[in-house]
């Protein structure tokens, strides 16, 4: 079998790390607009409002807001049949919680849809990435609340009715999982857990209210239009048992747990027997309301999204030394290299996580992130030889093309992390760059905003001609 024949290329961003204009058009302040950026190895601090000496990477992005024609010009240059992107809640609900929306931020993003259309690349929204208006953290202790669930589809069902014509694949929450993998959750659900609180249970809820908002957005969209698609978004992390021990093997096991936690829900629309031994591992519990096992069986996604950037091991010895990488991170593998940021390279580990993810569920499956981390030298010139990335993306996609063509695994598209250099999420760094397109900005916010391309803008443009032929 062959890749599809309208395969989705493209890439991937997310609003609070690229689109900046953070007060601009009637936005609202988010969580990460009180965030500001670290280093390698150091956690980003966050604050409870914005302090005068402090900079904030979210503030402007790498300029989204007053740039995106350029942008989108040269993702269409490259051949983009596809961009994913995230909508700001606060730039439609500035405060979350507001009875009308703002009518700037709305236009804003019919602009952007526009300028998308007009090339012919398809938009692929996520409703939530990473962000949350910070109203919703202080007045209502955030996805702790099951208010946000009711505030969270107000704001779903405003923008899926405005961009009913413009917009047909949606995801719901980025990196879902993730909420059970940080020990911080601010991104996933505007939480910092508090010394008294008991963090299982505050955890476990949370994540029953996004799991209720994102049934109720698909319930509610498929009846604003039946031709929409909805993905759940998980990070997938793919874990290789350290020995032939048997006891490797249930570690494995117990580490995809929370993974398959909420694809379980999201696709099989119920709470199944690895939910429950998840729940038991914590001794935790969840609160229902009446009428939520309903609404998560009709609630389920059409297709999986996921992100892949690296695999691990796990084992019950002793003597496994931890690599690093977002949020979840495994043992070393000793036949894998690594990035710069320690994240261990393996091409094959996407393919194993493609016949993983397409064995279990059986449905569509959609890579809506990958990519390298990684210093880019500027030449006196001005040109970028980013011959590594080229390398890691090629090995990549040739076994993703692997995982179509040999496994029969039904795949929609892939969409490259950051194909203009964005501002990191995990550290808040400019100089960890993954674009095609480099953005001249540095980690103290210095620099044009120039944007020029990369060596790999034409090796991509290529792949995407030959529908992957060219790798
Ligand atoms: C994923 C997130 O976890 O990894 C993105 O969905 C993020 O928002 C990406 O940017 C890469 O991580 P980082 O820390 O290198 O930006």
């Amino acid at each position: 079998m062959n890749l599809r024949k309208n395969f989705l290329w493209g890439g991937a961003t997310a609003a609070n790390q690229y689109e900046g204009g953070y007060l601009e058009g009637g936005k609202g302040l988010t969580i990460n607009d009180v965030e500001m950026g670290a280093e390698h190895g150091k956690k980003r601090e966050i604050h409870d409002s914005i302090q005068n000496d402090a900079y904030y990477p979210s503030h402007e992005g790498t300029d989204f807001y007053h740039r995106y024609k350029e942008d989108i010009s040269m993702f269409a240059e490259m051949g983009f049949k596809s961009f994913r992107l995230s909508i700001s809640w606060a730039r439609i609900f500035p405060n979350g919680d507001d009875l009308i929306p703002n009518e700037a931020g709305l236009q804003f993003y019919d602009d952007v849809f526009d300028e998308l259309l007009k090339y012919g690349i398809e938009p692929i929204v996520t409703l939530h990435h990473f962000e949350l208006p910070l109203n919703l953290v202080t007045k209502y202790g955030a996805w702790r609340n099951r208010q946000l669930v009711e505030l969270s589809v107000r704001y779903a069902k405003t923008v899926m009715e405005r961009y009913k014509n413009k917009v047909k694949y949606w995801i719901t929450f980025n990196e879902i999982n993730a909420l059970f993998i940080s020990s911080a959750p601010w991104h996933m659900a505007g939480i910092l857990y508090k010394e008294d609180e008991n963090r299982h249970n505050t955890m476990l809820q949370a994540a029953h209210h996004q799991l209720i908002a994102s049934a109720l957005t698909v319930i509610e969209g498929k009846k604003i239009n039946p031709d929409f698609q909805f993905g759940c978004m998980l990070l997938y992390p793919c874990t290789y048992a350290a020995t032939c021990n048997p006891e490797d093997q249930i570690t494995v096991r117990n580490k995809l747990l929370s993974t398959y936690y909420f694809g379980d829900v999201q696709v099989r629309g119920k709470y199944t027997n690895t939910c429950s031994s998840y729940i038991d591992s914590l001794d935790g519990s969840i609160d229902f309301e009446l009428g939520d096992e309903a609404i998560l069986a009709k609630g389920t996604v059409d297709y999986i999204s996921f992100s892949y950037y690296f695999s691990g091991i796990e084992g019950v010895g002793e003597d496994i030394e931890m690599a690093e990488g977002n949020l979840s991170s495994g043992g070393k593998n000793p036949y894998l290299d690594m990035t710069e940021w320690g994240w261990q390279i393996d091409p094959i580990g996407l393919r194993n996580s493609l016949n993983s993810l397409y064995d279990r569920y059986q449905v569509p499956l959609f890579i809506v992130e990958n990519g390298i981390g990684a210093l880019d030298e500027v030449k006196n010139d001005g040109s970028i030889e980013d011959d590594y990335r080229i390398d890691y993306l090629r090995q990549h996609i040739s076994a993703m093309v692997d995982a179509v063509e040999k496994d029969f695994v039904d795949l929609i598209g892939y969409t490259v992390w950051g194909p203009i250099d964005i501002v990191s999420a995990g550290t808040g760094e400019m100089r960890k760059r993954y674009g095609f397109i480099y953005v001249d900005k540095d980690d103290q916010g210095h620099g044009t905003l120039n944007r020029s391309k990369k060596k790999s803008f034409d090796w991509y443009k290529k792949v995407i001609e030959t529908n992957g032929n060219y790798v």
